[in-house]
């Protein structure tokens, strides 16, 4: 996969209590990461370890504690305001009542706006074009399937061409088959909008294929306990049969087993 350039996100030391009353309760613990544009990394860890929590406090959503996040040579905050990410949340969070394009169009109507009307619609329909939904403008959600859902949540996060796209266990609903279908329209996006991509998930497999690295969290408090770079002589839907695919799963699932709850 092409990699080029300096860190576009980097933590360092980054710290992050909730406050439970008087009650502290530490999620983060010491995170150092750097992602280089255009990687594409994945992020592994035991529920509630404080993988969502993550994703949060780079979007600029979540105070931290301590320790400190940029993103572009910006704060979360400074970058959320440039509109550098686009987000898809764990829970698919489309609007039934309105259409396929109304939900695309949706981050235009939040916010400060740029844009104008025409403008938008025309950058709504594009961007339903590059998730493969051109033609379902006018459908409900209801009228849907899961895989058409991923591509809409989708959509809706890339219409501003995020520099950053933050994906928090997009595909988790899916089967097996279409997710693996998701994976790879996912790979096949991201090398034509060309953006950098953190991804929550819980399979390996997901995170093998998609990833030129791969994050391994801890219990919480949680902690960076593992990484591996992925290196695939191809990626299809076929490479999980491949033996090397399967040997680099292997490898990380020999490794989780004694440090996934440390
Ligand atoms: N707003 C909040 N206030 C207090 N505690 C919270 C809040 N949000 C999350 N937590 C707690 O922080 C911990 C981490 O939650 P988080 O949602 O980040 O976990 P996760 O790794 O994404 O889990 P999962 O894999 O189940 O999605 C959990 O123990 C959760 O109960
Ligand atoms: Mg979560």
């Amino acid at each position: 996969m092409n990699i080029n350039g300096a860190p576009v996100i980097k933590l360092n030391e980054l710290n992050l209590s909730y406050a439970n009353g008087k009650n502290i309760f530490p999620v983060l613990e010491g995170i150092d990461l750097s992602v280089q544009k255009e990687e594409l990394i994945s992020i592994l860890g035991p529920s509630g370890c404080g993988k969502t929590t993550l994703l949060r406090a780079i979007a600029g959503l979540m105070p931290f504690t301590s320790g400190t996040i940029s993103v572009d040579d910006r704060s979360p905050e400074e970058a959320r305001r440039d509109r550098l990410f686009g987000i898809v949340f764990q829970e698919t969070a489309l609007y039934p009542w309105r259409t396929v394009l109304e939900n695309v169009l949706l981050p235009f109507e939040v916010g400060e706006n740029h844009i104008d009307k025409q403008e938008a619609l025309k950058e709504a329909l594009n961007t339903l074009q590059t998730v493969g939904l051109l033609g379902f403008d006018n459908a409900y959600p209801s009228q849907l399937s899961g895989g058409m859902l991923s591509r809409v949540s989708i959509a809706r996060a890339l219409v501003y061409k995020p520099e950053v796209l933050l994906m928090d266990e997009p595909f988790g609903d899916l089967d097996e088959m279409t997710r693996t279908w998701m994976n790879m329209e996912l790979l096949r996006i991201k090398s034509e909008v060309k953006c950098t991509i953190i991804f929550v998930t819980h399979s390996l497999q997901e995170a093998v294929l998609l990833s030129d690295r791969v994050i391994i969290l801890g219990a919480r408090p949680t902690r960076i306990v593992n990484e591996f770079n992925i290196n695939l002589s191809e990626r299809s839907e076929s490479s999980v049969d491949m033996r090397e695919f399967r040997e680099q799963v292997e490898k990380i699932r020999k490794a989780l087993t004694d440090k996934w709850w440390q």
